[in-house]
């Protein structure tokens, strides 16, 4: 039977890459960016349903609701857009605190907003959620404090849910440095070039989904 997966932040980037390979294997997919310019192309060569907007936004995360709804119910969903907060990156002393809000509804929010809506389907599904974190959620990197405290949250609502929902896997994933848009944005274009690109994460993610080991947290590789 098609599966159906819904990944945040398809535009580009790792969640283009896992997009791409579902695809290839007859997944249905509902792909969502803000950019409607980026995401639109890609969907249609992947024959993947787009809908532009943020995941911030309540009204969006409802239109998300009705598209899975009319394409059935859900079996996974990737909450993996995320924004990077203040950039350059600050330290915490400086830290704009409006700034930080705002991520808090991009990294965290966003993602159990989604997780609470689809939480019934997947439990009928025995479906799969897919957080993607970050190791600064974990280490003590200078400047990157507004930004891993997201991820630490993100982790943290990942590692409760996954006691909580036992007929759902939940995995929270470090993917490690990866050559995209947010890495460049966070260390310059040109340390950001050494990193391997976001392809090399996603066998980590499909041996997730097709093996579905238990619910926990990943580190890519
Ligand atoms: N790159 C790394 O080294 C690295 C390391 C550790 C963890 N991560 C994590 O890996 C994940 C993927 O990051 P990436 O490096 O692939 O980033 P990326 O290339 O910058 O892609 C981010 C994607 O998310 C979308 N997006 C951002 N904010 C959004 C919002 N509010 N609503 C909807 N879509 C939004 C972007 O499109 P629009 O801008 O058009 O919305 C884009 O499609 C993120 O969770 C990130 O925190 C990345």
């Amino acid at each position: 039977m098609t599966k159906t997966a819904l990944i945040t932040g398809a535009s580009r980037g790792l969640g283009l890459a896992l997009a791409r390979s579902l695809a290839s294997d007859g997944w249905r997919l509902i792909l969502t960016a803000r950019g409607a310019d980026a995401l639109e192309p890609v969907a249609d060569r992947l024959g993947a349903v787009a809908l532009a907007g943020d995941v911030a936004d309540p009204a969006h995360r409802d239109r998300l609701v009705r598209a899975v709804r009319d394409h059935g119910g859900l079996d996974l969903l990737v909450n993996n857009a995320s924004g990077l907060g203040a950039v350059p990156l600050p330290p915490l002393a400086g830290y704009p605190l409006d700034t930080l809000e705002d991520l808090f509804r991009t990294n965290v929010l966003a993602p159990l907003a989604l997780v609470q809506a689809f939480l019934p389907g997947l439990r009928e599904r025995r479906g799969a959620v897919v957080n993607i974190s970050s190791d600064a959620a974990v280490e003590a990197y200078e400047g990157w404090g507004g930004y891993g405290s997201t991820k630490a949250a993100l982790e943290q609502l990942s590692n409760v849910l996954a006691v909580e929902e036992p007929r759902v896997a939940v995995w929270w994933v470090d993917p490690g440095e990866m050559h995209t848009a947010m890495l460049a944005d966070a260390v310059g274009a040109e340390d950001a070039a050494a990193a391997p690109g976001p392809e090399t994460v996603v066998p980590t993610l499909r041996r997730l989904i097709e093996e579905r080991p238990a619910s926990g947290r990943v580190s890519h590789p």
